[in-house]
């Protein structure tokens, strides 16, 4: 089973916006959305743009590339559900985030 890993702290990510973090060498588009924390794959399936610079809304992301929006709590593309993108799990530990790979 993998390991939960240290990847930021709460306060880096203000309620309402993303940020891109590795997980190893995986980049991880990491969320909070009213103070929750959720995790996806930083790059869209549709071309790969940069999830984790995408506008939040609620808990909808804008892929900056062509604005496909996905849900990042669920990985749901709602623009295509051919399109759905991995999500990681994330656990807060007082002040700092940590995130791992699902089991499969
Ligand atoms: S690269 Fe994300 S919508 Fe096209």
């Amino acid at each position: 089973m993998s390991e939960f890993v240290k990847v930021a702290r709460v306060g880096d990510i203000a309620p309402g916006s993303g940020t891109t973090r590795y997980l190893g060498t995986t980049p991880v588009a990491l969320f909070n959305v009213d103070g929750r924390f959720y995790a996806i794959h930083n790059d869209c399936p549709h071309e790969d743009g940069a999830l984790g610079e995408g506008s939040l809304c609620g808990s909808v992301v804008t892929c900056p590339v062509h604005a496909y929006e996905f849900d990042v709590s669920s990985g749901e593309c709602l623009t295509d559900s051919a399109y759905c993108v991995e999500r990681f799990e994330v656990r807060v530990d007082g002040d700092d985030i940590l995130l791992r790979r699902p089991e499969p």
